[in-house]
């Protein structure tokens, strides 16, 4: 089974964005290794937009661009092969990539065959230059058909940039994640929109296919493709990824693995939080309905479900200025109050351990959240 948990790998568009060739992913696949994100879990390396001609040749292929990708893809898929992780390439359902190159409408099953024979583990499936008259399911099927034809295992990456309501259907389309969200870009406001949005509706997101809120930009500090001016503080970086680890977003790193710093690189491999992304069960946390009327859009505490009878509390402030109390009341949680049941709690990040009863309610401060692991404990 492809993509039994979310899809973790690094994708060129947040850093480099049309910039890509060769030699940059050739390095950044070294520095997957190098520095510990393949062990960590990074498994896919994925190329994006603007690898190929502008036009197909004169058989209807799509050629890699021979200035960018001198040798070839199969070249570099063999490559990131040799290195332990898996090749990801990007196609488009119109007629053009959003960059302008060419889409795959019309060439599904020829493009499918191409790229399973270049050893290709992974595609990335855009929706621009499609007519909004035009059947986007059945384009998405036709590819998710195309690369099952080829009989290679290709975890396919809907990304239907958010449009036609990819939750309802990509899982029966046969994709294995599904874009749900516009782009993201290097700013608090925007992880924080896409989380907002997709919060609650991930409830088909599960083994088999993951709902897709967008690609990592912790540690790219305003730089790159999908900069903002300042880019994001430590703290936002960390609630950024603390958000996509509990929600079990797919784990895509964006940023240029030569510039990240220390404080990034401890996050992006921190193996507590990997290991609630990961786990096998794979269950959206659960949010009670008092949560959905007190500043959803600032606040937030959850519950994640996990394997072996074991569950985490998420508390978050993902305001940018206030200090706000995040309310676990745990009769909404499913334990009732007044009975001697409590909630041992062990801080993720620091080890500590405290026990309440009947509620939880910390001040936490702007951008700051506290993740626990949680034991059910009897007074
Ligand atoms: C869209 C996608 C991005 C990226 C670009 C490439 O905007 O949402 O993730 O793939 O296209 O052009």
């Amino acid at each position: 089974m492809l993509a039994k948990t979310p899809p973790m790998g690094w994708n060129s568009w947040n850093t480099f964005g049309p910039n890509i060739n060769e030699t940059v992913v050739m390095e950044m696949t070294d520095l997957m290794v190098e520095k510990g994100y393949r062990d960590a879990g990074y498994e896919y390396v994925v190329i994006d937009d603007c690898w190929a001609l502008r036009e197909r040749n004169e058989k209807g292929e799509l050629v890699p661009d021979p200035e960018k990708f001198p040798h070839g893809m199969k070249y570099l898929a063999d490559y990131i092969h040799s290195k332990g992780m898996k090749f990801g390439m990007y196609s488009a359902a119109g007629v053009r990539t959003c960059a302008g190159y060419p889409g795959s409408y019309g060439h599904e099953y020829e493009d499918a065959a191409m790229f399973a024979s270049w050893g290709v583990d992974y595609l990335k499936y855009d929706k621009c230059h499609f007519a909004g008259s035009a059947d986007a399911r059945n384009a998405y099927v036709t590819m998710s058909m195309a690369l099952r034809a080829t009989g290679r295992d290709i975890v396919f990456s809907g990304c239907t940039v958010g449009e036609n309501n990819p939750h309802d259907w990509m899982r029966s389309a046969g994709a294995h994640l599904y874009r749900s969200t516009v782009d993201i870009f290097d700013s608090p406001e925007s992880f924080r929109n896409n989380f907002t949005q997709q919060y609650d509706k991930f409830s088909q997101s599960g083994p088999g296919c993951f709902n897709d809120i967008d690609m990592l930009i912790v540690g790219m500090r305003g730089t790159g493709n999908v900069a903002r001016i300042g880019g994001c503080s430590d703290e936002a970086y960390k609630m950024h990824f603390a958000l996509w680890c509990f929600w079990g977003a797919p784990l895509m790193l964006g940023a240029d693995l030569r510039k990240l710093d220390d404080f990034c690189h401890e996050l992006l491999t921190n193996k507590e939080l990997i290991r609630l992304n990961q786990d096998p069960e794979c269950r959206p946390p659960y949010i009670d309905e008092r949560q959905r009327y007190h500043n959803l859009n600032k606040r937030l505490a959850a519950i994640k479900m996990l394997d072996n009878n074991e569950f985490a509390l998420g508390l978050f402030n993902y305001s940018d200025d206030a200090e706000l109390e995040v309310l676990a009341y745990f009769d909404d949680l499913g334990i009732p109050s007044g009975k001697g049941i409590g909630l041992e709690l062990t801080d993720i990040f620091t080890g500590e351990t405290i026990t309440k009863f009947d509620f939880y309610t910390p001040k936490l401060p702007a951008m700051t959240c506290k993740i626990y692991r949680a034991k059910i404990v009897k007074r």
